[in-house]
């Protein structure tokens, strides 16, 4: 197993109150795996993935932990985890194209990166050339500025960083949304290449794009409000989902293999409830069509088939 996260909790510290971003998650990604993480914004999302990254305030850890490869990560030690980060576990951001240093030319820069984590840049550059290889790029970006590249070109530059120490997970937030379309398939092509050719061993993959999950995920987790609502395979999820916050997204899409943007899930009718001052029991309650009196105490996240998790009490075994 690559990451198991037990029960995981966190919050935002606000002047209004706690945000109560993230709730009980309890998830496993296997090795060679590629999980895709869908829905709507503000679900909980990034707040889950920079947890595992870097929990800075205000979020604030509550409860819970985080295993890579059977051993625990110290999340809640923003210092401890620095040998971590990179190294075993490692993002490409949102941002992904502004998180080079725009006054620092390429090599020196990850010269540096690489010095700090105690890795010589000269043992090292033969692979970071291949890996130039792999995505295309000259080799002559090392000595440019990030300025010199396209966008695309950034984006690729950043996915070569990131998993220069071979990480055991990667994390890829929207990496894709800024990119057009030709692009945005070239660079999730090449996350699966990456996994192929052991730069990473597993990743996490936060898209709108469910066309794009299908090409790439194994699986897909689906979030609601701070809680995970349904895990299970790709076709699974895409072909018969169980929960129904799961069939209404994925039944809101247009068809299959067509890009979903946030405006077609206004196709489900109401919000999702702010979670500042969150209600209680299942978060999706006062959307979903099937709800009942049971559905005031929050469902369990539970596995109905092998590999297919649903926290519903009408879908789930405990109904
Ligand atoms: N810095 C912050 N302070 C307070 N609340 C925040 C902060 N960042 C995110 N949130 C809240 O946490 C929840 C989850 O946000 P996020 O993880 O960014 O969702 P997603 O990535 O799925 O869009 C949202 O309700 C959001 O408003
Ligand atoms: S637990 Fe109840 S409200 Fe929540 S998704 Fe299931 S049926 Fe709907
Ligand atoms: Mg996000």
């Amino acid at each position: 197993m690559s990451l198991q996260i037990e029960n995981l909790s966190v919050y935002y510290q606000t002047l209004k109150g706690d945000v109560h971003a993230l709730e009980d998650i309890t998830l496993d990604v296997k090795l060679g795996e590629i999980m895709g993480l869908a829905g709507e914004s503000g679900c909980g999302k990034t707040t889950l993935c920079q947890s595992l990254i870097y929990l800075n305030p205000p979020m604030k850890y509550m409860t819970g932990r985080v295993m890579l490869n059977g051993n625990e990560l110290p999340i809640w030690d923003a210092e401890k985890m620095n040998q971590h980060r990179f190294r075993d576990i490692s993002i490409i951001p949102q941002y992904a194209m502004n998180a080079l240093n725009p006054i620092r030319k390429i090599g020196p820069m990850i010269r540096d990166l690489l010095t700090s984590k105690k890795v010589d840049y000269k043992d090292r550059l033969p692979e970071l050339k291949h890996r130039l290889d792999v995505v295309n790029l000259p080799h002559d970006v090392l000595g440019m500025y990030p300025f010199e590249l396209s966008g695309g070109m950034k984006q690729r530059m950043v996915m070569v960083l990131s998993t220069l120490l071979d990480p055991t997970l990667l994390i890829a937030d929207e990496i894709t949304s800024a990119l057009d379309v030709a692009s945005q398939k070239a660079v999730s092509e090449l996350l699966v290449k990456f996994l192929d050719e052991g730069c990473c061993k597993s990743a996490i993959f936060i898209t709108h794009d469910i066309s794009i999950l299908y090409q790439i995920a194994n699986t897909i987790t689906v979030m609601y409000a701070g809680y995970l609502a349904e895990k299970a395979s790709t076709e699974t999820i895409i072909h018969s989902p169980r929960h129904p916050y799961t069939k209404l997204l994925i039944a809101s899409l247009p068809k299959i293999g067509v890009k979903y943007s946030e405006k077609h899930l206004k196709g489900i009718p109401g919000h999702p409830p702010l979670l500042l001052n969150p209600p209680i029991g299942c978060r999706f309650r006062d959307r979903c069509p099937l709800a009942f009196e049971k559905c005031t105490e929050v469902p369990p996240f539970v596995e109905i088939e092998k590999d297919h998790f649903i926290a519903c009490w009408r879908e789930g075994s405990h109904a």
